[in-house]
């Protein structure tokens, strides 16, 4: 039997998160660059590198704040010629002749558009990830973009927040790994190269945790689940060297994250050692005076300046007040001079003195062939398959007719998911049309959308649809919600499929043909019954430009699913929040019960089993993190650890029997979880720490080998330390966080 050696490519994760390149050496010439610049700048000066705008359109508007010295970043300027015009008016003819930073939000690809990122975490690949950030990188650069709004590295646990397709979802391991992998794509492998942005993990800090799933909404984040869960992914990205970081909207515990000195000071630049740029959220400094936080705009500009804000998104707080807070004396000149350092520093660390122009005419590199192949290799590593009922699919060589059904079956725009600005739908492959054209020889393709959008309550050709899908050998009915219904500030209450797309299933179902139920989405929705209605269903998060061909090869076979959920799929909405790595309680629940219809009418006073569980819906989800089946099927044997007790200093080695028992050459996403039994405070019942994307053939069978070091175990604990505690832990290695067998280890003091 052959031995895999996984180690290697384990460590090189733990490589990539934690001992990677971290805050650019300080290079004495550029420093010496700065300083002098620095001294030749006046007040109003300074302050106006701290300044950005959103990009009017007019050129000659902003080339009067331009030449004035007033403004050091714009962002939503993608034309590449008004991009040079701007940069002449800032070269030639502002005092300094200082570039500005050009700025977009290139969340999951420029033009070619990846899977939404939630999407890309399903990959559990962080090569993927990195491969559609430099493509994004280069996407965009074409045009004059050196800045980009991402990773979004938000935790996320409450899928009602319409903002959790921007991000990794709930884990804090998965997200930072994934984050470390985007940071390294956008900014390649050195900011200098004209083909490099900056990436802005975002946003820091706590956004994701907003009461109620509400977008906007306070965060009661205390300082060591902030430290233990929320921070590591930003720490994971400064080690990644990531240039710049944002400010989220939130105020947590009472103190907005833009008036924040204790994360954006005493975290990110002392315990970190961050040298790079911190920007304001789009307004979310003016936005402390709604919270309660800041009076009027002059102490707007004083609380988040003296916080540790170095630019102010088109707010224009700074401008109008620091020259007067700066000469009142309440804002220090040393305050104003460290955040134009590190302005400066980063648009020399750019190149952008020497090569503040871009190339007019790159348009080729626009959708580049290469590019599509990518994002559709993302598309097919981001599906995961929940149910496969008779192994339905593939969809073998008997079926000859196909019904192609559903709102999202043909929905260019909708497909590429939340927050595309560039992307254009006239680029995107749609599985109506790929499959059409990939296996149209093949099947007979018969289409009845049934509902023109998701949100379509018009019930009218739901009947047609039935009636047009019962002459196909088999239903491949595509919904899910359209683009706009994730994303900022859409959010939901509910998480079941809206308008009539239940109606349209149930319909689908009374054909009596099998039918596979592809679901294109911003979140997880609660999809129990259409999950029991269908025989199949494939999960594609919103796959983007190439989602089409690679949803066709994953329903033909050519393809076979390996996504893996990054966050816990609820039953129904009020489970919510539900996230896999919960501590425990007191009263664990003892199984999945459901007591409602069991407790006796007009039943004395009882604690029922005195555990903690909801009487109608249990705990367990409706799918765990970490979920996903394959066409094959793998088998997890022998799992031994190098020892049964190990020191802070050691590695855990851990070797096990994978085989793929199944029918299809396959990859398996290898989890590895840990749990710390009893320590100074509660730990949670299982925490990710490894993972693996292992390919075997039909039959094949290899011991694979990973490894955990120990210091990774380590946690903030009850005296607010990162330590290691000696005692007791449980291990599984596993295909999702509910799977598995546990194997104990000892760590010894
Ligand atoms: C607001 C969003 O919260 C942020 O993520 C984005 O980067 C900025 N607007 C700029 O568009």
């Amino acid at each position: 039997m052959k031995i895999l050696k996984v180690c290697s490519a384990c460590l090189l994760l733990l490589a990539l998160v934690f001992c990677s390149k971290g805050p650019e050496p300080k290079d004495k010439v550029l420093e010496a660059k700065v300083e002098r610049l620095l001294s030749q700048m006046t007040l109003e000066e300074k302050i106006g590198q701290m300044n950005q705008i959103s990009s009017f359109g007019n050129i000659e508007d902003m080339s009067v704040l331009i030449k004035r010295g007033e403004v050091g970043s714009i962002l939503n300027e993608v034309d590449p010629v008004k991009v040079n015009a701007l940069q002449r008016v800032a070269m030639e003819e502002s005092r300094l002749g200082i570039p500005l930073l050009i700025a977009r939000d290139v969340i999951h690809g420029f033009k070619t558009i990846f899977p939404i990122p939630l999407g890309q975490a399903a990959s559990f690949n962080p090569e993927i990830a990195e491969a559609g950030a430099r493509i994004s990188a280069i996407e965009a650069s074409s045009v004059g973009i050196r800045w980009t709004f991402a990773p979004m590295i938000d935790i996320a646990r409450d899928p009602r927040w319409g903002r959790i397709a921007e991000g990794c979802g709930e884990d804090t391991y998965l997200t930072s790994v994934m984050g470390a992998a985007m940071v390294k794509g956008y900014q390649g492998d050195s900011l200098n190269h004209p083909t490099s942005i900056a990436a802005c993990p975002k946003h820091f800090v706590g956004y994701g945790a907003g009461e109620g799933g509400r977008d906007y909404a306070s965060t009661f984040i205390p300082e060591r689940l902030l430290r233990n869960v929320y921070l590591p992914p930003f720490e994971a990205a400064a080690r990644a060297g990531a240039a710049t970081y944002m400010t989220s909207f939130n105020d947590n515990d009472g103190v907005p994250s833009t008036g924040n000195a204790f994360i954006l000071k005493n975290i990110l630049r002392d315990e970190w050692g961050f040298d790079g740029l911190v920007v304001t959220d789009w307004a979310s400094a003016v936005e402390m005076i709604p919270h309660g936080f800041a009076a009027n705009e002059k102490e707007v500009a004083l609380k988040s300046v003296n916080a540790g804000v170095d630019m102010e998104m088109v707010s224009y707080t700074f401008v109008k007040y620091l020259p007067g807070l700066t000469k009142e004396g309440k804002v220090k000149q040393h305050t104003i001079d460290n955040a134009v350092r590190n302005i400066l520093r980063l648009k020399l660390r750019l190149g952008l003195f020497d090569n503040p122009f871009v190339d007019e005419n790159q348009g080729s590199v626009l959708y580049a062939e290469s590019h599509l192949e990518t994002a559709k290799k993302a598309a097919v590593e981001s599906a995961v398959l929940l149910k496969n009922e008779n192994e339905i699919l593939p969809l073998k060589e008997n079926i000859k007719t196909v019904a192609v059904v559903g709102p999202m079956a043909d929905a260019p725009h909708d497909q590429l998911g939340t927050w595309v600005f560039d992307g254009e739908k006239a680029h995107t492959q749609t599985p109506l049309k790929a499959i059409r054209e990939m296996y149209g020889d093949k099947v007979q393709v018969i289409y009845e959308p049934g509902l023109k959008y998701s949100r379509d309550r018009n019930t009218e050709g739901i009947a047609r649809a039935a009636t047009t899908a019962a002459r196909a050998d088999v239903i491949l009915t595509f919904v899910g919600e359209e683009a706009i219904l994730s994303g900022e500030a859409h959010c939901l209450a509910d998480l079941k499929l809206v308008g009539a797309q239940s109606e349209l299933i149930a319909a689908l179902r009374n054909t009596g043909k099998p039918l596979v139920t592809i679901v294109m989405a911003g979140r997880p929705l609660t999809i129990r019954k259409e999950v029991e209605l269908s025989d199949a269903v494939l999960y594609n998060f919103h796959p983007g430009t190439m989602g089409g061909p690679a949803i066709a090869d994953l329903l033909f076979g050519k393809e076979v699913p390996s996504g893996k959920l990054p966050v816990t799929f609820p039953k129904m909405v009020g489970q919510i929040p539900i996230y896999y790595a919960h501590n425990n309680t007191g009263r664990p629940p003892l199984g999945n019960e459901t007591l409602l219809y069991d407790i006796p009418v007009e039943a004395g006073q009882t604690s029922l089993g005195n555990r903690s569980f909801y009487l109608d819906a249990g705990v367990d989800p409706l799918y765990p993190f970490g979920y996903g089946l394959s066409y094959t099927t793998f088998a997890y044997n022998n799992i031994r650890l190098s020892s049964n007790e190990y020191t802070e200093q050691d590695t855990i080695k851990i070797a096990f029997d994978l085989e793929n028992t199944g029918k299809y050459t396959a990859t398996e996403v290898v989890q590895l979880y840990i749990q710390d039994k009893v320590a100074s405070v509660t730990r949670p019942v299982k925490e990710l720490k490894g993972f693996e994307r292992i390919t075997l053939k039909a039959g094949e069978k290899q011991t694979i080998a990973m490894e955990v070091p120990v210091s990774e175990l380590a946690f903030w604990n009850i005296d607010m330390v990162k330590v290691v505690e000696p005692g007791d832990f449980g291990l599984w290695i596993a295909g999702d966080s509910q799977s598995g067998n546990e194997v104990l280890f000892k760590v010894v003091g």
